[in-house]
């Protein structure tokens, strides 16, 4: 397993760049990839995962942190107020915001949290989902104004053509897409629902969702107009040593 790797980003005192989360359907992948967007984005300069749903709260993820003595690379806050919200602008001391929304929330309170910089809408491998989906960014999303990108999320192996496919269709559509996509895998379940870095995680996986939110959080600083890149941790360069798969007799037939 890794060492956890302090990250201290510069200080900031401008204006910050604000990142929402959003999507009409519950499960889909939200809070997961606010949590990993903040993770990587807080290596480039200080950021704060703000959790805008009142069901649940990842400010409890701070509590987690203290208590293994972790460093976090992000601050947390929890706040769902419209008119707190509204003025988050003004928090200079952060260079980036990622806010995480609750599923359903009505449209004038998505203007008010999503009065952001970019809104990253994760999108499932499932036609009737992703359907409605597609229906509530031209109802709501589209109508504000502001960027946003499709990201597919919860991919599962066997369906990595589909999801490339599926890409390409929206691409053609002219929605935005960001490239990556977020593969369906165990340790997200670590990094997402119990606030546990990626390189603490216990599942044998841990760098693949590690590897997946620093390419996709580039991809974030590329939609946000900057030339910023997150710096990759040492295990994110190595190559992980796979498995050794067994000789068989055929194999080896091959292979002479
Ligand atoms: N890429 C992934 N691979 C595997 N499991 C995932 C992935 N992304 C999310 N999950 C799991 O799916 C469940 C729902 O994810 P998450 O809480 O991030 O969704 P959400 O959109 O925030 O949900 P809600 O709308 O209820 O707030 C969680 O158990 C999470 O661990
Ligand atoms: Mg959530």
């Amino acid at each position: 397993m890794p060492q956890v790797e302090q990250v201290e980003p510069p200080p900031w005192d401008g204006p910050p760049l604000i990142v929402v989360l959003w999507g009409g359907k519950g499960g889909i992948g939200k809070s997961t990839l606010a949590f990993l967007l903040a993770w990587s984005l807080g290596k480039v300069g200080r950021t704060l995962l703000l959790d805008a749903d009142p069901e649940q709260k990842e400010g409890n993820a701070q509590e987690l942190y203290d208590l293994l003595e972790l460093p976090a690379t992000f601050d947390f806050a929890s706040e769902d107020d419209p008119a707190k919200l509204a003025g988050l602008r003004r928090a200079r001391q952060y260079r980036f915001i990622v806010i995480d929304n609750a599923p359903h929330r009505d449209r004038e309170i998505l203007k008010t949290t999503c009065d952001g910089d970019l809104i990253v809408v994760p999108l499932p491998l499932d036609y009737l989902e992703a359907r409605a989906i597609m229906s509530s960014i031209r109802e709501i999303v589209i109508p504000t104004g502001h960027p946003y990108r499709v990201v597919m999320s919860k991919v599962d192996a066997a369906r990595k053509a589909k999801a490339v496919r599926t890409l390409d269709t929206l691409d053609l559509a002219g929605i935005p897409v960001f490239r990556t996509h977020m593969r369906e895998l165990v340790a997200h379940q670590d990094a997402g629902q119990m606030g546990i870095p990626i390189t603490e995680g216990t599942s044998k996986t841990w760098h693949k969702p590690g590897k997946d939110a620093l390419d996709l959080a580039d991809e974030v600083l590329a939609a946000l107009g900057l030339a910023d890149r997150v710096p990759r941790p040492a295990w994110a360069v190595e190559k992980v040593p796979s498995p050794r798969k067994k000789t068989t007799a055929r194999t080896r037939k091959a292979g002479s």
